[in-house]
């Protein structure tokens, strides 16, 4: 906190009023020359800055990452290597909500790790399921439309919401752990969360793996039913940034254990799913998880805006050691970040203190908007130049990676391996009773006021999933069970034809 506790102006310069304007006679009008009123007026018509165009509501915390296990042989990455400690800092959000929405929705939750490490800063930018809606970047947009708001009422729809999850059954299995009891956690001391993507490690003699990184709560899964998290929301709409910061506050220090599963890259040439699809997953009993170390957070940030609104993630931010993977939703993902944050924080957003590198960055970017610091002061401007500064580090590059093909827009349904219900299914079957009930129940409830052709369509998905599942969700939601057998019969786009009438 600042100790000077007199007013100045911008420039500091000493403020003499506050609280009475400059007026010409004690019943007069405010005269020009109320320069400090001027500049305060002026401020705050621009202290609102762009929201996230999607994990707008969100809360942060600094801690660290300590490395407990040796996994040198996949990553040479320094901050992966075994007793290394590292700061970090993370934010959670949810995701379909703007800046003001509550906590205790219905929603995956983003969880975005900053990591300053030695060689630069790696960012992992997660959420709270192992898996996500949709593959290809071109659905990305559509997902927010439609969890977003309605461009004619303004409102969230859950109808909107429905019909685009059904009409890509790719959705399903991420349906299925939003609409189960982990829909709603408790907190976000109460969740696991994950990279979700395939990414790669390369160690020292530059051999690559495909990775998953996890990370699972040591506080245990804690969720919330819609009842409980409708009063809480009633109550306080800010009760997970509540949560975190007072749990912190008082030294209960959240962690998370982190492991990775790996790939090699052989084993992904004979995969019989897509390795590279986000909407799958890898089997944990064929990819075993694999310990690294311990996640903790220990400190509040000090200042809400600062640091946590301006802080920028983006999955384009990797150290050597960790590199991507074809996966085509993430190379979508590395263009977005930062064009996004060019935009809401501006061309110079990483000179921000959160976002900052602890490391010397020497990048020869230039210039714009607040630029704050010495902008490189007299060094050359471009490259190369003969004085031999800031020299590319080829002992950085990466292990070039095999691809063939022909150029073509894939449809991954059109792959034979590609089923989109059986992950879906196998969760199903693995729920207990009490978890089964919550999960019809959540589900009921939620598509309760959309059409009834969608919930037939969702009802011939959850029956390709699991007899049981779609049997169950049938009658909760008062269907035909004959009609959504004969449904499941069809492939997708008659199903979806048969479906696309709300009649
Ligand atoms: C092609 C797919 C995707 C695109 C184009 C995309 C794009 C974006 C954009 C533009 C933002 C706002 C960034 C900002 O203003 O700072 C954002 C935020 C976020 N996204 Fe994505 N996203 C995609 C998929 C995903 C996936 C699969 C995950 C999780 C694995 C994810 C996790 C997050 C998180 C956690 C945030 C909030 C970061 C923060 O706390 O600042 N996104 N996304």
């Amino acid at each position: 906190m600042k100790e000077d506790k007199k007013l100045t102006n911008e420039v500091g310069a000493p403020v003499a009023d506050n609280e009475n304007s400059i007026t010409a006679g004690p019943r007069g009008p405010v005269v020009m020359q109320d320069v400090w009123l001027m500049e305060k007026m002026a401020h705050f018509n621009r202290e609102v800055i762009p929201e996230r165009r999607m994990h707008a509501k969100g809360w942060g915390a600094y801690g660290k990452l300590t490395v407990t296990h040796d996994i040198s042989k996949y990553t040479k990455a320094k901050v992966l290597q075994k007793g290394k400690v590292t700061d970090l800092f993370i934010r959670f959000s949810t995701v379909a909500g703007e800046r003001g929405a509550a906590d205790c929705e219905r929603d995956i939750r983003g969880v975005a790790v900053k990591f300053y490490t030695e060689e630069g800063n790696w960012d992992l930018v997660g959420n709270n399921t192992p898996t996500f809606f949709i593959r290809d970047v071109h659905n990305f947009s559509d997902l927010n439309r439609a969890v977003k708001r309605d461009p004619r009422t303004g409102r969230r729809s859950a109808q909107n919401n429905w019909d685009f999850w059904t009409l890509l059954p790719e959705c399903f299995h991420q349906i299925t752990i939003v609409m189960s009891d982990r829909g709603i956690p408790a907190s976000f001391r109460n969740m696991h969360f994950f990279g979700e993507h395939t990414f790669s490690f390369y160690n020292e003699k530059n051999e690559r793996v495909w990775c998953k990184f996890h990370f699972k709560t040591q506080q245990g899964i804690k969720n919330l039913t819609n009842e409980e998290a409708a009063h809480i929301n009633g109550l306080d709409r800010e009760y997970h940034g509540k949560d975190l910061f007072e749990a912190i506050e008082k030294g209960d220090f959240p962690r998370w254990k982190m492991y990775v599963q790996i790939m090699s890259e052989e084993q992904a040439k004979n995969h019989y799913e897509n390795p590279f699809d986000i909407t799958k997953i890898w089997r944990h009993k064929e990819f075993p998880l694999i310990e690294v170390g311990v996640l903790e957070l220990n400190r509040n940030p000090e200042n809400y805006f600062a640091e946590v609104e301006q802080a920028a993630f983006t999955p384009a931010h990797v150290v050597p050691g960790i590199g991507f993977s074809p996966d085509r939703f993430l190379q979508g993902r590395l263009f977005s970040y930062g064009d996004a944050q060019r935009y809401r924080l501006g061309v110079n957003h990483n000179l921000i203190p959160v976002n900052r590198s602890k490391v010397e960055v020497n990048d020869y970017h230039r210039d714009g908007a607040m630029r704050v610091d010495g902008n490189y002061g007299r060094t050359p401007a471009y490259t190369p130049n003969s004085a031999g500064v800031w020299l590319a580090q080829p002992e950085a590059s990466e292990p070039p990676l095999d691809l063939e093909g022909t150029m073509y827009r894939y449809d991954p349904k059109d792959d034979p391996t590609d089923d989109c219900f059986k992950a879906g299914g196998d969760l199903w079957r693995i729920l207990t009773e009490d978890k089964k009930q919550l999960l019809i129940h959540n589900t009921a409830e939620d598509i309760k006021s959309v059409t009834t052709n969608i919930k037939y369509r969702h009802a011939a998905h959850c029956y390709l999933a699991d007899v049981e599942y779609g049997r169950r969700f049938s009658e909760a939601a008062g269907l035909d069970f004959e009609k959504v057998k004969a449904l499941s019969k069809l492939d997708n786009s008659e199903l979806i034809k048969a479906t696309l009438s709300a009649e």
